[in-house]
């Protein structure tokens, strides 16, 4: 892991943004995306940028089940919001989570994953160490499938409902073996809430109890951190 160690989250996003520049002039087609607070310094670079994704392809990692893609909090709605309707793409994938089936729909995500292998992924990392909404115990070798979320995350997610029985109980999420499967992987993290997880994902065990210790195993990521999430790093 390269750790790159930053002010804030603005100068985060600059970072993240040199991360995306090299990777497409390096050949990168294929973005693996996040939605979340942590890496809106870095769509906002983008956003600002002359960078041209027009013959790129994006997946994102994970959306609700049961919102309607205009929803206000589907990520559909985010991604297109904070991304894709300044900066477009040839194509953007997102999970539906108003698929009929919805197994049938984590089948269908996991094959588009494998006809457009991911060349870099971004990722943001939950207090309890989640990447996706892989929680802890969800196994390494996991593939997209459908979360029923945890406590935790319903409640740190309400924040953006009216009401906490507006968030749904249900994700579709990329596994954190697709995760693995990336060639590339860019982490973010900013602010003290972060720095428990963070630790443990850079200098803890590798163990499903923090699912973002498996980037461990991964060749190629860079982690980009403030002060306040790198506080408790050795
Ligand atoms: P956040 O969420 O970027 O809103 O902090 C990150 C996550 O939970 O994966």
């Amino acid at each position: 892991m390269q750790i790159i160690k930053v002010k804030d989250s603005v100068v985060g996003g600059k970072k993240g943004f040199e991360v995306f520049k090299q990777a497409l002039a390096n050949g990168a087609k294929v973005f693996g995306l996040a939605t979340g607070s942590t890496p809106e310094t870095t769509y906002t670079e983008l956003r600002n940028s002359d960078l041209d994704f027009s013959q790129c392809v994006s997946l994102n990692l994970d959306e609700y089940v049961g919102l309607q893609p205009d929803n206000p909090q589907s990520y559909y709605r985010f991604m297109h919001e904070h991304l894709f309707d300044a900066k477009p793409f040839k194509h953007n994938y997102l999970p539906n989570g108003m698929a009929p089936d919805i197994v049938a729909e984590t089948a269908r995500y996991e094959e588009l994953l494998s006809e457009n292998p991911i060349d870099l992924q971004l990722l943001g990392i939950g207090r309890n160490g989640h990447i996706g909404f892989n929680e802890p115990g969800s196994p390494f070798d996991g593939k997209t499938h459908k979360v029923k979320l945890t406590q935790s995350t319903i409640d740190a997610n309400s924040r953006f409902f009216e009401h906490e029985e507006d968030v749904p109980r249900y994700a579709i999420s990329m596994g954190i073996g697709s995760i693995l499967s990336a060639k590339q992987i860019l982490m973010e993290a900013y602010g003290e809430k972060k720095a428990d997880a963070v630790k443990a994902m850079v200098e803890g065990p590798i163990t499903p109890d923090c699912p973002a210790s498996a980037l461990q195993k991964h060749p190629n990521v860079i982690v980009i951190v403030d002060e306040a999430a790198a506080s408790k790093l050795n």
